[in-house]
């Protein structure tokens, strides 16, 4: 397991771990996949049957300034993971993004439908789906959307909904995207699913999204609701709020393809969020302050 200290790769190993795998797991400080003498040494002191990449280079703006440390990580360093597989023969499972879309379907997207990147960290992810493809036969490429888990409770960079508990805490008004609708994901489903898949001998490219379509405002609102805070939120759109990337607004993923093969639907994203409050709660003991109470 390379990216192992991400909100996923916690997950991953906790999961695996739970059913009884055995792991070995590689965190950036441990094993830098840009690094293809690393990988390659740390899958030769282990005989992995599969190896899941986590790992990822995640800042959409920043990304536009620096496209090729993007390219790096999410392109590149896929191609070293997916070459090194090939020499002990491991399956690779490789996670990327619903930004390999341009936003413009009204409907779920699904595994066939034309990607259309539309800017610096989602062609950068879209080239690590290739790469993986390019060498193995057998590699299970997972797009998901908007992940967010206790383990963002660790990393510096967090995750949307501790974003929001953060603003929160200030007195300022909270302006949050309404155009633009995604499909947040939680972790620990998110870990759970693709093992089920890993273990059916999936291979190919599957969606696994949340179970609720949502627009960022809504997902701000489910958040303070389920935290029991009242911050001012007001909505905005992506005309008022410009960003240096360029995002699908509209990039919910369908998970018909997953659910056809037997793996149970996610549940609505409301209950995601009581799963990651409940945990957070137990994690961090104490309730979110509200500062308007
Ligand atoms: N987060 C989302 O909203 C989202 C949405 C769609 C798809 N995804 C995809 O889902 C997967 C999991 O994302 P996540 O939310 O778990 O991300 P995350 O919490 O940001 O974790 C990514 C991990 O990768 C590590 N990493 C970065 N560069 C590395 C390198 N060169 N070598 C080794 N490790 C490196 C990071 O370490 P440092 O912290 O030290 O940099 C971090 O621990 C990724 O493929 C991501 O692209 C995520």
């Amino acid at each position: 397991m390379f990216g192992a200290a991400g909100q996923l790769g916690v997950e991953l190993v906790r999961e695996l771990q739970a059913r009884r795998y055995e792991v070995r797991s590689w965190d950036r400080s441990q094993v830098d996949i840009t690094d293809p003498a690393a990988v390659e040494q740390a899958l030769a002191e282990f005989d992995a049957q599969v190896v899941f990449n986590s790992a990822a280079y995640n800042q959409v703006d920043v990304a536009e300034k620096e496209p090729q440390a993007a390219f790096l990580v999410n392109g590149l360093a896929v191609r070293n993971l997916a070459v090194a597989c090939r020499q002990v023969d491991a399956r690779l499972v490789h996670f990327s993004t619903d930004y390999v879309f341009d936003g413009a379907a009204r409907h779920p997207y699904a595994e066939d439908d034309p990607t259309h990147p539309l800017g610096a960290y989602a062609v950068s992810k879209l080239a690590g789906e290739l790469y993986a493809q390019a060498y193995l036969d057998n590699a299970l490429v997972v797009r998901t959307s908007g992940v967010f888990g206790p383990g963002g409770l660790d990393t510096a960079r967090g995750n949307f909904v501790e974003l929001m508990l953060r603003l929160a805490g200030s007195s300022n008004p909270i302006r949050v995207v309404e155009d633009h609708v995604a499909s947040p994901t939680y972790a620990p489903l998110l870990a759970s699913r693709t093992i089920d898949l890993v273990e059916q001998q999936q291979s190919g490219v599957f969606h696994i999204g949340g179970g609720t379509p949502t627009s960022w405002f809504q997902f701000a609102r489910l958040i303070f609701q389920t935290a029991g805070v009242e911050p001012m939120l007001l909505a905005t759109n992506e005309r008022e709020y410009r960003t240096p990337a360029r995002r699908p607004r509209y990039s919910a993923l369908s998970n018909g393809k997953m659910e056809r093969i037997g793996l149970a639907p996610m549940p609505p994203l409301s209950e995601a969020m009581t799963l990651y409050f409940e945990e957070r709660k137990r994690r961090v003991g104490k309730p979110v302050q509200n500062p308007r109470a």
